[in-house]
């Protein structure tokens, strides 16, 4: 967009013209291998496995497959692929279909996958009537038809759970020699065939942009079946309902890392961020598969069961069978590599994903506390008064953020000196209350002499290349600017060289990291981002000349900010000789962004649609592996009326990532600026964060240990339960939580899904303790105040009640234990314990502790004795809730220590609360009840 365009824009939105601009972003029509593959559903498929070249060795089998052209009556092989099937651990299965000898190497994503998947075994069980079997480790089955070819995977009862191919839309365009055709050729001579091609095979236009296509057409695509699926999940960013529409009747959903301007809601548009796995689940399975592509990529979504579909079709396709899922994935270049999950759990595909790509690590404790950020914090006595404000207020924050204005005119790494004339003392003053701050740093670079990054970037050949291999030049917020290319080594090392602390003085460990605006968002390029044929670093290798010495934009472009995210957390570690843990947020994502990084949803607005969308974004991004997710609280655009947010505050208390942010056109809105009485409701909002912070910390340690999400759909831990399938505004925290933030104004009462009717499942509304028996749906009355949050019976939750200023403070302050108990009356909980920052606790420095209880003792032990970290923090109440028949006393014994606690009983005598047991929580204790 031209800066004027960019202006008459923000005009718009100022005056309350609102709403994304489509013209800006692509239709599938416009995307020209979307408009050629979306028709391409052949009655049969044309590729076949050539099963005398079938080798199985070790976990893989390889084997050579061909296109033939069946129209005549010889069938004439046109193109030779390189298959390979590997069986990898933990009931994975991974797909790759290359050509045989392709002209030049195709495009293979390169950092989504945390290191090279483990093997698992693959045994050959038959080779007969056209038909291979094979089997894993673990009794998992692939059944692969070589003509034509299908690949049917079968769960460990035999059951078909996945099938590849099966509506023959598998596809690898090769790729060919562009050969200028002279009017004296025939173009109905095969030689020429390619020049007789559609238009667009060798250029494309966009509006003004031109792409010039140099290797011509290079798509990829597959067809993926799921029988007996009801929904399928995943694919963010979208703004779409949790479980994914069909997508007959509209556009396809769209994956292409994009800054889009006021994005709109329930749509199936690309916006920010892309992560291509699918899961499909069911009463009878969950499965997933992984679409391991960082091109532009499109996918197409079939459900049987929607009315969309006609059921005359239904019948026939499906045998009369009436729940299953077909999904396509397109993708503009690369190869087909595919992940095939086999569940069978949701909670097991969603732990096979976080195998493949990574668990976000342990984060620093202080990101899970209260961020205040603002576009823009203006000087140096904004931010004291900020952060002093929520002292006077008594309002708890971690984090102060700074926008791009703190900067020398948009030179990152550098700050302005009269608005910011002391950094160090002005964090100085934030981390004397424990707080930190958190300066953005995006991946553009200003042009302008002088600049030493520019200078630096221009001199050691660091920046992407346009199409002719000239340094390119594009338009964001600095004006004239270029883009780093972190794929060449040299620049991430650069880069990360640029975070240590005489790099960038004014900053220490307390200071952190926004990578914003890293789609890369281009504010003159196609769809607001680079041009596709802009170039990219190849290492250098065999061939490496012409089109063989770089990568495309378009075959890298969503992970393009991964690599960022990448370079930053590779400096933030350095700066600190690898003692102390980063913090990073990232607005593109794409698979193994959690591995550096939080995200959050972009340019929302103040609306109660995008409130609404928050909890959706964030519950299938968590799915995907990103749990720590969040929106802009209160929205970016425009003012929250008191209501919507305090109702937001309320939300963001419950999300992983608790950020206030807003645009530098709009009101302040900083929680004391509103009426005493709403001020009050967010501060209530965040001290309800506050006492749940060790509660969130551990599970995002158990998350390290066991890659499930932190906040997890109700079908997670009640697969059977069909009601929840289709539920995604509320969600659990753990196993433990289930939250239903209030998310419509002007309500007094809100429904509210329960599930576990069928184990007895009791939820506890955490505020009067008041059980619920599991049941389908109930109604909560609400007020302005109330946050619809129950703790599950049979669950133990720690808590911290005493108000400071941040987490930091709190570190020492006692816990206040939760059993709530199921209809057995026992209760199980964990906590975990560190020094909240650095790489200690990978040395055995912490303490995490299983804790039970059962009428007659309640136990609190470490789970690994050789790991011990001294903290002060003790236990100063443990509140039993849904007691039946209360003991008559109770003794604690830890260490040398036995003494009597003493008790009250509290409700209707349901509530039982034993008052300061005083037990350290650094080392294993027991109390025993005596009746
Ligand atoms: C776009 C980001 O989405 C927004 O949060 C930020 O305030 C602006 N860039 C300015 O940096």
């Amino acid at each position: 967009m031209k800066p004027l365009g960019l202006l008459l824009v923000v005009l718009l939105a100022i005056i309350g013209v609102y709403g994304v601009d489509r013209n800006n972003f692509k239709s599938c029509d416009q995307s020209g291998f979307c408009k050629r593959l979306r028709p391409f559903k052949p009655e049969k498929s044309q590729y076949t496995l050539n099963l005398d070249s079938v080798i199985v060795h070790g976990n893989v089998l390889s084997a050579e497959v061909t296109t033939v052209n069946t129209e005549t009556e010889k069938k004439i092989t046109l193109w030779r692929y390189a298959l390979k099937l590997s069986a990898l651990v933990d009931g994975t299965f991974r797909i790759e279909l290359d050509e045989a000898d392709p002209l030049y190497p195709r495009y293979r994503t390169q950092l989504a996958l945390n290191g090279e998947p483990k093997a698992d075994g693959l045994k050959l069980i038959s080779n007969e009537n056209g038909k291979l079997t094979l089997s894993n480790n673990q009794g998992q089955k692939v059944l692969i038809t070589s003509e034509p070819l299908k690949f049917e995977f079968l769960d460990k009862n035999g059951d078909v759970a996945v099938v590849l191919n099966e509506n023959s839309q598998l596809l690898v365009e090769p790729l060919r020699v562009r050969k200028e055709r002279t009017d004296d050729e025939d173009p109905g001579n095969a030689e020429n065939a390619i020049e007789v091609e559609e238009e667009g095979t060798w250029s494309e236009n966009f509006k003004s942009h031109h792409d010039s296509k140099p290797r011509g057409n290079e798509a990829v695509s597959v067809d993926v079946t799921f029988p007996d699926a009801d929904q399928v999940y995943g694919i963010p960013e979208h703004t779409d309902k949790f479980a994914l529409s069909t997508t007959t009747s509209g556009e396809p959903y769209r994956m292409y890392n994009l800054d889009v301007f006021e994005y709109e809601l329930d749509s199936r548009m690309a916006i920010y961020g892309a992560v291509p796995v699918l899961y499909a689940h069911g009463s009878k399975r969950t499965v997933g598969v992984f679409w391991h592509n960082s091109a532009e990529t499109w996918v197409d979504v079939v459900n049987y069961a929607d009315g969309t579909v006609v059921s005359s079709l239904v019948n026939l396709v499906t045998g009369g069978q009436k729940r299953r899922v077909d999904a396509r994935f397109m993708s503009e270049s690369g190869i087909v590599d595919l992940f095939v999950m086999l569940g069978n759990t949701p909670a097991d595909v969603f732990r096979q994903y976080t195998t493949l790509t990574g668990v976000a690590p342990l984060p620093p404790k202080f990101s899970l506390g209260y961020h205040q950020s603002r576009w823009n914090y203006v000087d140096e006595a904004d931010v004291r008064s900020v952060d002093e404000n929520f002292d006077a207020h008594d309002i708890p924050a971690d984090v102060i953020w700074l926008d791009i204005e703190y900067t020398d005119r948009k030179k990152y790494f550098t700050w302005d000196l009269e608005k910011f004339a002391h950094p160090a003392e002005m964090v100085a003053n934030l981390t004397a209350k424990g707080r930190r701050l958190v300066v953005i740093i995006d991946p553009h670079i200003k042009r302008e002499a002088g600049y030493f990054v520019h200078e630096d970037a221009m001199e050691q050949g660091l920046y992407v290349k346009d199409k002719d291999g000239n340094v390119y030049e594009g338009w964001c917020w600095p004006g004239s600017s270029s883009y780093l290319d972190f794929f060449n080594p040299a620049a991430t090392k650069y880069y990360a060289e640029r975070f240590r602390f005489e790099n960038f003085p004014g900053t220490s460990k307390d200071v952190h990291i926004w990578n914003d605006m890293n789609e890369p968002s281009v504010f003159n390029g196609p769809e607001i981002t680079m041009p596709k044929d802009c170039r990219h670093y190849k290492p250098p290798q065999d061939g490496h000349d012409g089109l063989a010495s770089f990568w495309e934009h378009r075959h890298v472009h969503n992970e393009y900010g991964l690599w960022q995210i990448r370079a930053t957390h590779l400096g933030m570690l350095e700066r600190s000789d690898n003692k102390y843990r980063p913090f990073i947020l990232t607005r593109s994502t794409f698979a193994g962004t959690q591995r550096y990084a939080a995200m959050w949803t972009g340019d929302n607005a103040a609306e109660w649609g995008f409130l609404q969308a928050s909890t959706r974004m964030c519950l299938s991004l968590a799915a995907a592996g990103i749990s720590f997710c969040g929106s802009d609280v209160g929205g970016f655009f425009k003012y929250p009326e008191p209501e919507l947010m305090t109702r937001w505050y309320q939300a963001g208390a419950y999300q992983a990532f608790f950020r206030a942010h807003s645009h530098i056109e709009t009101k302040r809105r900083e929680p004391w600026l509103y009426e005493a009485s709403t001020t009050a409701l967010l501060r209530d909002a965040v001290r309800r964060r506050y006492a749940l912070v060790d509660f969130w910390y551990t599970l995002f340690y158990e998350h390290t240990l066991d890659g499930t999400p932190v906040t997890r759909p109700l079908f997670q831990e009640y697969p059977k339960e069909e009601d929840t399938y289709t539920i995604d505004d509320e969600y659990l925290l753990g196993d433990k939580l289930l939250v239903r933030p209030v998310l419509e104004p002007g309500v007094k009462s809100v429904k509210v899904y329960l599930p576990g009717r069928d184990t007895n499942t009791l939820w506890y509304d955490v505020d009067s303790y008041q059980a619920h028996k599991a049941n389908g749906y109930f109604t909560q009355e609400v007020n302005i105040a109330k946050i619809p949050v129950y703790q599950r019976g049979g669950s133990i939750v720690p808590r911290k009640e005493r108000v400071r200023r941040s987490s930091t403070l709190m570190a020492n302050d006692p816990f206040t234990f939760v059993v709530a108990l199921d209809a057995n009356n026992t209760a199980s909980g964990s906590l975990y314990i560190d020094d909240g920052e650095t790489y200690d606790y990978q040395n055995n420095k912490y303490v995490y502790s299983k804790i039970s209880y059962e009428p007659n003792r309640m136990s609190y032990t470490l789970v690994n004795p050789a790991a011990q970290y001294s903290t002060r923090a003790w236990v100063e109440r443990i509140v039993i809730a849904g007691i039946r028949n209360p003991p008559k006393s109770a003794r604690l014994l830890q260490g040398d220590r036995s003494s009597a606690l003493q008790m009250t009983l509290h409700r209707g005598n349901d509530v039982l609360v034993i008052r300061k047991p005083a037990a350290s929580v650094a080392t294993d204790w027991t109390i025993e009840f005596a009746y």
